[in-house]
């Protein structure tokens, strides 16, 4: 059995004691599951691992798909992304500041994402972290009349954020070339989603590619999402989670909105995720 401990009142579990340089038994894989739908992030530290190692623990959990942003695809598999705010040569290695609104990721996709994993391979001392906020939490605290105004709204979302457009900002969303611009298109998803593993509702993507809502005015809609950004990211239903060199972090996207830190550029910051598929 593994030690899962509880990181915060709100999100977030920590669980020593795994190796994913190996693979992992279907015993083990069903408990970190669980923790995962309970916890809605799980950090399993200590880990030194290959591009391959990763990607074949992000297979545990569904099919890993690679970023729209192929610049910073690894070379030894695209379903690495490499987030860094390091240069070499006068080059970016990484992409740096990789979502730093409330977001979700892959909400801009037809298909929503299950899940995201982080390894963290150089991380400056200090505040750090990845912001978390429990949505699950959030949609159960809203007034019982606007649970059921929002019952069966379906979101217009598009790649970006829809707080801020400004391509010479730090918390727009990472900038596309034309060639990826095409790869993007209008999707909608439902403004509240029941976990597809466990049904627990949670509200989804509120903040980030979220823009309108179908059947109200543009004025209308964004008014409301507004509202509910305001609401689900609230510091009670929020943690910050500060990565130490080594720690893999999993987060489930059904459940959390999440955004990446400000940091001083001058502070190395280099990590590798994958987002896994439900299939
Ligand atoms: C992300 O949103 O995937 C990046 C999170 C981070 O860099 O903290």
């Amino acid at each position: 059995m593994i030690n899962v401990s509880p990181i915060s009142e709100v999100l977030g579990a920590r669980i020593a004691g795994v190796d994913l340089s190996q693979p992992i038994s279907d015993d083990l894989f069903g408990q970190l599951e669980l923790a995962l739908h309970t916890h809605g992030f799980i950090v399993l530290p200590g880990q030194s691992l290959t591009p391959e190692a990763m990607v074949r623990f992000a297979r545990r959990w569904g099919r890993p798909e690679p970023h729209v942003i192929d610049t910073f695809h690894h070379s030894a598999d695209p379903n690495v992304l490499i987030l860094s705010n390091v240069y070499k040569d006068g080059k970016p290695t990484g992409l740096a500041d990789a979502g730093t609104y409330f977001h979700t990721d892959y909400s801009y996709l037809a298909d929503a994402a299950r899940c995201t994993m982080l390894y963290a391979i150089n991380v400056p001392t200090g505040r750090n972290g990845t912001c978390f906020a429990n949505q699950a939490l959030a949609y159960d605290q809203l007034p019982l009349s606007t649970r059921a105004r929002l019952d069966g709204l379906m979101v217009n979302h598009h790649y970006g954020n829809r707080d801020d457009l400004d391509p010479s900002s730090r918390t727009v969303a990472s900038l596309l070339n034309d060639h990826q611009k095409k790869k993007v298109d209008w999707v909608s998803h439902p403004l509240v989603r029941p976990h597809p593993f466990t049904g627990q509702k949670a509200l989804y993507a509120v903040s980030g590619s979220s823009f309108s809502i179908e059947g109200m005015s543009e004025e209308e809609g964004r008014t409301l999402l507004d509202e509910l950004k305001a609401h689900a990211t609230q510091d009670k239903f929020c943690h910050t989670y500060d990565y130490a060199n080594g720690d893999v972090i999993v987060w489930d996207n059904a459940l959390l909105l999440h955004k990446a830190p400000l940091i001083d550029l001058s502070r190395p910051r280099e990590l590798w995720r994958v987002t896994v598929k439900y299939n």
